[in-house]
């Protein structure tokens, strides 16, 4: 057998996470490591009755092939949500349908990068795109995440000396560091970007599930046409359906995007997209929105009060407003990966941060999910996290 040289590539990202999660598996750890919604916000009786009233009314039609861009009613219901709540103006034919907000970003990639290309993440980013950017061989230039979003200065020096095709960002409540991007940071970003022919992928998979302080603006809003939004359900309803979207106002990149769609996969469940939209329809999504934000507003509460009481002096972690995770970064000298490993002798997984980042190799940051363990957990976790932290100091 001869494999291609994308697959046979070292997935550094991938193997990564293999120990961990491999690790985490085990019922008897406490895990900060994953990244899960929490199922207690899922709304499964609604869904149940969703899926029923799809049967009843759509018949065979909910098994039927469906066009490649995505179902017409649910792709109209998301561009009023983006009216409704960032002021944003699509179209429905501006938006196509995909199999998780993960094969955007993959679509999206083959659509602009060939080997050599380059292109700009954040640093740190999220490891699952990273995954995907490698497939497909770019020149990745890491522009470093400051605590009020993107470090604007690198990214002008970047526009200057070279020429990256797109920029992925996620400007709320980032995965993996919780942060976001300050108003002031959005407004320069789209100065510097403007001139330039750079196309911005913005991911927001965790922008509704803001528990704290203002939104800012969409780089959508600054540079329509320069920008593709890449959206979920899977925080927000559920991420077992695999119902998420890319909007997107340049037309021949549109058909080119749902051209490669249809060869990878013909179209994104039709019934999964139809009981969705019949959840939208009879549901109010704000209430369900709401009631995820609250459960996360109190994780986050109890882990950063956990970490302010266990940890040593000298850990310092993000405070998020919103989304499911923050980031710790321990005192100088400390390397990550050593603290994960002896935390997980003890019982406890904590992501390193290493994985996250493009070429930064023993880090001293770490990434904390808040959003699925109990809250008992989380005291219980953090404690023998802060111990191993001092044993080892
Ligand atoms: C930043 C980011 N983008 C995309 C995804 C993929 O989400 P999905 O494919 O379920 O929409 C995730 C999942 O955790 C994420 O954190």
């Amino acid at each position: 057998m001869r494999l291609s040289e994308r697959v046979e590539r070292r997935d550094f990202q991938g193997e990564f996470l293999d120990v961990i999660l491999k690790a985490a598996a085990d019922p008897s750890l406490i895990s900060f490591a994953g990244g899960l919604p929490n199922p207690d916000s899922f709304p499964t009786e609604a869904v149940r009755a969703a899926v029923n009233k799809v049967f009843d009314e759509k018949g065979f039609n909910c098994l039927q092939y469906n066009a490649a861009e995505g179902y017409g009613p649910l792709r109209q219901k998301i561009c009023d949500r983006y009216k409704a709540t960032m002021g944003l103006d699509y179209s429905p034919e501006e938006i196509i349908i995909t199999t998780g907000s993960q094969q955007a970003i993959d679509m999206f990639t083959a659509c602009m990068i060939d080997e050599g290309d380059e292109m700009a993440v954040e640093n740190p980013s999220y490891l699952a795109a990273l995954q995907v950017f490698h497939h497909y061989g770019p020149k990745i230039h890491a522009i470093d995440l400051l605590s009020d979003g993107i470090d604007t200065e690198q990214l002008a020096e970047v526009l200057k000396t070279s020429n990256p095709k797109f920029m992925y960002i996620i400007p709320n409540f980032q995965n993996p560091t919780g942060l976001t991007y300050s108003e002031e940071t959005r407004v320069k970003m789209a100065e510097i970007v403007k001139g330039s022919d750079m196309f911005i992928l913005e991911d927001n998979p965790y922008g509704e599930l803001r528990f704290q302080g203002q939104a800012g603006h969409s780089m959508a809003y600054f540079l329509p046409e320069q920008t593709c939004l890449v959206g979920t359900f899977s925080k927000i309803v559920a991420p077992g359906m695999r119902v998420g979207w890319i909007a997107c106002k340049n037309k021949e990149l549109l058909e080119k995007m749902a051209v490669y769609k249809s060869s990878m996969d013909l179209h994104t469940s039709i019934f999964d997209q139809m009981v969705i939209n019949q959840f939208l329809e009879d549901n109010d999504l704000e209430a369900q929105v709401e009631k995820a934000k609250e459960i996360y507003r109190g994780k986050a509460q109890i882990m950063m009060d956990s970490i302010a009481e266990y940890c040593p002096e000298g850990v310092e972690y993000t405070k998020p407003e919103g989304g499911m995770f923050l980031w710790i970064t321990l005192p100088e000298g400390m390397k990550a990966v050593d603290v994960q490993m002896e935390a997980i002798k003890k019982g406890v997984v904590v992501l390193a941060g290493d994985p996250f980042y493009e070429y930064d190799r023993d880090v001293r940051t770490m990434r904390v999910n808040y959003s699925r363990s109990t809250d008992e957990q989380m005291v219980t976790g953090m404690k023998i996290f802060g111990e191993t932290i001092k044993s080892l100091m």
